[in-house]
């Protein structure tokens, strides 16, 4: 084991900006020069010294290592602290760490990305791989679903990107007011009015467990086959690399096989229960 991933590099907190009520994103120091490039899907773990250390994904651009975004929604102890973090504050980095989205897998296919609630913050960096590279992939299809209009993360970004002439942007709220005009339903109930051709599409999913098991549902109804779903899971962590066992599924460990997985691989996880 290598000692350096093991041990967290304190880095300072460069800016904070809130996204939601409970929802806030940091800009992060990268830490040692060159040693935070990241793939879009991966995860640093965040340590607040005396608190805890917990799995945050980036979901700033690969393109732009040179800070570390992270979204954090305030949960629990240790998301409490991170979310109240200020500028000039120092945390405990280690990462990045994982298997991110299969963007080279992706080339040349449609993309379907689905997100449910914070789960967009793990694929935003997919996404701007994917418009930095627009000319590598066919139809560009964002699925977003949310509880209410007042939870759509990253709101002005998803407006610029619906402006895109080659970005198809769905946006879907489980309840709303009558000033939303917008879709109201499940986001996985926008799969079936798609018309795209699951033959030749990827599907990259990230929610909560509930919503992409009817996602993957959904997706599969459609025709999409199983290798071509991958899901982002969240499974307790500690070590993050592969060695403690706390994240193991079978043969699987998610720290280090994952987050991002494929469907035939996954299958049995997401019906489990978190241990
Ligand atoms: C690979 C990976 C990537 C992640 N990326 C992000 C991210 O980008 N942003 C982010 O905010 N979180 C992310 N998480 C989840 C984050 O790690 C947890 O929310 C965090 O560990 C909670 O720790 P805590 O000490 O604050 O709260 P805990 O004491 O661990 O939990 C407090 C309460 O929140 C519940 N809870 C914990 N985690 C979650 C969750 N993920 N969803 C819903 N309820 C939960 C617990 O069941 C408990 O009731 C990620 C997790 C993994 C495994
Ligand atoms: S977190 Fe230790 S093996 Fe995955």
């Amino acid at each position: 084991m290598s000692d350096d991933l093991m041990v967290p590099e304190p880095v300072r907190v460069l800016r904070r900006q809130q996204e939601l009520a409970t929802t806030w994103t940091l800009e992060l120091e990268s830490g040692r020069a060159g040693r935070r490039s990241f793939l879009p899907g991966q995860f640093n773990m965040l340590y607040i010294f005396g608190v805890g250390e917990v799995p945050i994904s980036l979901s700033g651009d690969a393109g732009q290592s040179e800070t570390l975004i992270h979204t954090v929604r305030a949960v629990g102890p240790v998301s409490n602290k991170l979310a109240a973090l200020k500028p000039m504050d120092t945390v405990g980095l280690r990462g990045p760490f994982g298997v991110g989205w299969p963007m080279a897998a992706g080339e040349g296919a449609d993309l379907l990305i689905v997100a449910g609630g914070l789960g967009l913050a793990p694929l935003r960096p997919a996404i701007y791989h994917v418009l930095r590279h627009r000319e590598r992939y066919g139809r560009v299809i964002l699925l977003y679903g949310t509880r209410s209009p007042d939870d759509i993360l990253y709101a002005g970004q998803l407006e610029e990107w619906n402006k895109r002439p080659d970005v198809e942007v769905h946006i879907t709220v489980d309840h709303a007011g009558d000033d939303w005009l917008g879709k109201i339903g499940v986001v996985p109930s926008l799969v079936p009015t798609l018309g795209f051709d699951p033959e030749d599409t990827v599907a990259m999913v990230c929610g909560p467990e509930i919503m992409m098991r009817f996602t993957v549902n959904a997706l599969r109804d459609a025709g999409v086959e199983d290798e071509s779903i991958y899901l982002s899971m969240e499974r307790n962590m500690k070590c993050a690399l592969g060695h403690c066992g706390h994240c193991q599924f079978g043969s699987t460990f998610v720290c280090k096989d994952g987050p991002v997985l494929s469907f035939d691989r996954v299958r049995g996880l997401l019906s489990l229960k978190e241990f």
